[in-house]
């Protein structure tokens, strides 16, 4: 693939955690403007991806790279929006305030119209006083996805977006992540969330990639008729 068209790397990476083992050599590019699910099972090394291309985290050996710069450098922290595992606002903060705050650090312009058009999407309104300790889980949900988006970033990465939602709004989060016309990258450990938000899939198990390619591509690795979930399962099972 042409440098140029790449905007997420991830070269040789390995990553440690003491004796824990989270990455290892880990290698995959996201070309400008495509949409990619990371799948993977419970300790496979999907946040823990995520948080060094935010640059929350550095690589023990290896390169990550956001648009062919360092992530925690300032113009790729400006073009990124993270939601984090088990995002965690202001607790201290109304819903209203974390997201004037964010918007205001964010330097974005018309931080009040972007506010209320966020609290309207997420229906939000009725807790825009409320104070983030005091809501729901999947309630802190809509505030963290709100924003990881407000500043409209150009890289969204995006760790299990769908955690704690109600159907309905997953259905809305859903066609809003599809609308974007973003790169992004986003982990779920649920093959049908994959599908529907991208038409690319890195797997990985055990820290390291165990299959990469289009959705597409998976099914036809399975027999005709079988479902999605249980080719993938397959695969993971034997990456055991
Ligand atoms: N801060 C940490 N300290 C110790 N071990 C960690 C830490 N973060 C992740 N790990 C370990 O690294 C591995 C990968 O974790 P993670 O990236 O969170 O996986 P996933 O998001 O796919 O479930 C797991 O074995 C996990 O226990
Ligand atoms: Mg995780």
């Amino acid at each position: 693939m042409d440098k140029q068209r790449t905007c997420i790397e991830v070269n040789a990476v390995s990553k440690r955690f003491g004796n824990t083992v989270a990455l290892k050599n880990l290698s995959f590019k996201i070309p400008y403007g495509e949409k990619f699910a990371l799948l993977g099972p419970n300790g496979a090394g999907k946040s823990t991806t995520l948080k060094l291309l935010v640059g929350f985290l550095n690589p023990d050996l290896g390169e990550v790279t956001i648009g062919g710069v360092t992530p925690s450098s300032v113009a790729a922290r400006s073009i990124m929006g993270y939601l984090p595992e088990d995002a965690s606002p202001y607790h201290v903060l109304s819903v209203r305030e974390n997201l004037e705050y964010v918007g205001t650090l964010r330097q974005i312009e018309n931080v009040k119209e972007t506010t209320d058009s966020l609290l309207d999407f997420f229906d939000l309104r009725e807790y825009e006083k409320a104070k983030v300790g005091k809501l729901s889980r999947g309630t802190t949900q809509k505030l963290a996805l709100a924003l990881a988006i407000i500043h409209k970033p150009k890289v969204l990465l995006l760790d299990e977006p769908l955690n704690y939602l109600d159907i309905p709004t997953q259905e809305k989060v859903i066609t809003l992540l599809t609308s974007l016309s973003v790169t992004s990258l986003v982990s779920t450990h649920i093959m049908s969330v994959a599908s529907r938000l991208t038409k690319n899939v890195i797997m990985l198990a055990k820290g390291a990639v165990l299959w990469e390619g289009s959705i597409d591509a998976l099914k036809k690795l399975g027999a005709a008729e079988e479902p999605i979930e249980s080719i993938v399962a397959r695969m993971m099972i034997g990456a055991q």
